[in-house]
């Protein structure tokens, strides 16, 4: 697949219709790390509706890092409750604890990769989000997305992050990152895609082949 339209035409309606959510501040790339990195914790096991409300009480509880690490561990949790998995909020309090005592965030991937509380594809979001590391995330959203351009049933661990790799914009990975999330959220659905309204349609494979919702293959049982 030659990934180079589909790119230019994935930011182009990023641009026009990305999702206008509190957390997207300041240009990708650049994007104030407190307030990323409590969006994709939140994000992690929330979805996006509910996560407004929570980020919207979260930031008024705790406006800063500083604010965060200095608060009482069940300020923490109380500012936490109702959005479940309490562990997110206790790794959120001890790595905030871990940038206040550094003085800075991280700011590549490894090192958001060794706060607590953030695995592969966090990592990934907050490298290219606020750094403009060129990382690609990769989840389920991805790799249906991907698997639909490219026509790969199958879509393996291993091609889906060699597929991401090679369709990430290492010019804009932030942006590709994020608009890549909208996409497989609002247009690119598991079961009913608006493939008419989708900017990879010319070029998708598995809009060429009629059939969609064929791909990626449902996993055998
Ligand atoms: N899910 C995880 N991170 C996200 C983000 N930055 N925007 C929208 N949905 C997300």
């Amino acid at each position: 697949t030659d990934f180079a339209p589909l790119r230019a035409r994935l930011l182009e309606w990023f641009a026009a219709q990305g999702r206008d959510l509190p957390w997207r501040v300041g240009a990708p790339g650049q994007r104030d790390p407190y307030r990323t990195w409590v969006s994709e914790v939140l994000l992690q096991q929330t979805q996006v509706a509910r996560g407004r409300e929570y980020y919207a009480r979260f930031l008024a509880a705790f406006p800063s890092v500083d604010d965060l690490a200095a608060a009482p561990g069940d300020a923490v949790l109380k500012a936490w409750e109702g959005c479940g998995y309490y562990a997110r909020a206790r790794n959120l309090h001890r790595a905030a604890q871990m940038v206040s005592a550094a003085g800075a965030f991280p700011d590549s991937y490894a090192g958001w990769l060794a706060l607590p509380g953030i695995g592969p594809y966090t990592a990934a979001a907050l490298a290219s989000l606020t750094a403009g590391e060129a990382r690609a995330v990769n989840d389920g959203n991805v790799r249906r997305v991907l698997a639909r351009v490219c026509g790969e049933r199958g879509a393996t661990p291993a091609w889906v992050q060699a597929a991401a790799d090679a369709f990430l914009n290492p010019q804009h990975p932030g942006a590709h990152n994020e608009a890549l999330m909208d996409l497989g959220a609002t247009i690119c659905t598991p079961r009913t895609p608006r493939c008419l309204e989708c900017p990879l349609r010319t070029g998708c494979a598995a809009y060429a082949a009629g059939q969609p919702t064929a791909y990626p293959a449902p996993k055998p049982r």
